[in-house]
């Protein structure tokens, strides 16, 4: 990697820059280049965000997707870019397996990390990664972005002033269908090796991250069941075949720790990647004592919101509409009810990172966050081992 004029930049401008190298340029490389465009042109912050250098394994295809996502640079050669004084934060936009070793890395160089969900492979990296973080004093983030939707943030600010009562239960799905045909081919996200699990990593993942940002519960034991309804897909490579180690579908019953004298809550939760006709379903409906509150990724901007304080006749949900100034996020993109869509929430994510960084505030979902997720995550698996309940451990 050449040396660049990038530390010059925060002298030069009028705002100090924060050079972010993001390693991985696919699906995700694309939603958080993105961001990193985007951020600086619609919320004020104390550092200017710069797409700097692309890491990848091919400096061909590197290259190609530094210039479309309007990064400085690529390289294939990660050291050098740790090395690289002016690099401030490693994003980990890989798949699971390498999610650890980028990470941990990036943190014994001092660079802040925003890293992929899930945070790592097993509890124990994602403990070792949370204290690394922390001994190092560095700044980290994970990518669960459903928490920054303007619908997502302000059901989370309604529950935490009790608009709807103690929450008694979680109704939480994520359903998607790309894998119903059995001709679709095998992948990462096929491989144990590779991904872990399959749609419990990756999509229950974000409904456990959901529920904790929303209601502040922490799970305390689940029991889960999975199932694999196709055990071999195609590789592309002629006939070959290749198996697949993770579930198709995993659901799991969760009972969250008590707060205060009240009973514990309870939840539901259900991730799938062959339910045909559910695209990216990921919704939450959140039950308390006074109210209800659904949201639903594919209606991002509205949320449901039922209140037993309504008049009687006039009781139901109502839908509301969150793009208005007083709602969050939603004053930095357009005028009232010009909606904002899944790309956003990404923006969001970096935004309130950045303000965390040069604040010293906290920033949520950190890796501490991770930990949480994946020890339910493991316990979930493990359950589904023993064919009962597992405690949740932390
Ligand atoms: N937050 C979300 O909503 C969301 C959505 C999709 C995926 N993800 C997560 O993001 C991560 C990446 O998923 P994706 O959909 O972008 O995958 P992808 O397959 O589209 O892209 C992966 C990228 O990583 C590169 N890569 C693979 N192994 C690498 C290695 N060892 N070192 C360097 N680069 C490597 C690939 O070349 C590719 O550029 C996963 O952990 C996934 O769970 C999160």
């Amino acid at each position: 990697m050449k040396s660049s004029p990038r530390s010059q930049a925060g002298a030069a401008g009028t705002l100090q820059v924060l050079n972010v190298a993001m390693v991985g340029h696919a699906f995700m490389g694309r939603a958080h280049s993105n961001a990193y465009r985007q951020v600086n042109h619609f919320f004020d912050l104390p550092l200017q965000v710069v797409p700097a250098v692309v890491v990848g394994r091919d400096l061909a295809r590197a290259g190609e997707a530094a210039q479309k996502f309007g990064f400085a640079e690529a390289t294939t050669d990660l050291d050098a870019v740790l090395a690289d004084p002016d690099i401030h934060v490693i994003d980990v936009a890989t798949p699971n397996d390498s999610h650890f070793p980028i990470a941990m890395a990036a943190l014994r160089a001092k660079k802040h990390v925003l890293c992929e969900k899930p945070l790592a492979m097993t509890l124990e990296q994602t403990k070792e990664m949370a204290a690394l973080a922390k001994k190092n004093k560095v700044r980290v983030a994970l990518w669960h972005n459903y928490r920054r939707a303007p619908a997502t943030m302000l059901a989370a600010q309604m529950i935490a002033r009790g608009d709807i009562g103690a929450v008694r239960q979680v109704r939480a799905v994520y359903l998607q269908d790309w894998l119903s045909s059995a001709d679709m081919p095998a992948s990462w996200r096929t491989s144990k090796k590779a991904c872990g699990s399959g749609a419990h990593g990756d999509l229950n993942a974000h409904l456990i991250d959901l529920t904790r940002a929303l209601t502040g519960l922490e799970f305390d034991a689940v029991c889960g069941v999975q199932q694999t309804f196709t055990k071999e897909r195609p590789t592309g490579k002629g006939k070959q075949k290749a198996k697949v180690d993770v579930d198709d579908a995993f659901c799991f019953l969760a009972k969250f720790k008590a707060k205060g004298k009240g009973s514990s809550a309870i939840g539901t939760y259900e991730a799938t990647r062959v339910a045909p006709g559910r695209k990216n379903y990921n919704c939450i409906e959140i039950s308390g004592e006074k109210g209800a509150i659904r949201w639903n990724l594919e209606r991002m901007n509205e949320l449901e919101v039922f209140s037993f304080a309504d008049p009687a006749d006039g009781q139901g949900f109502r839908t509301v509409m969150c793009m208005d100034g007083v709602h969050p996020y939603a004053a930095n993109w357009w005028p009232d009810g010009h909606i904002v869509g899944y790309e956003h929430t990404f923006v969001h994510h970096v935004a309130d990172f950045v303000t965390a960084l040069a604040g010293k505030q906290p920033f949520h979902p950190d890796f501490d966050d991770g930990v949480a997720v994946q020890a339910v995550l493991e316990a979930s698996l493990a359950s589904v081992k023993k064919g009962g309940w597992v405690k949740v451990a932390r």
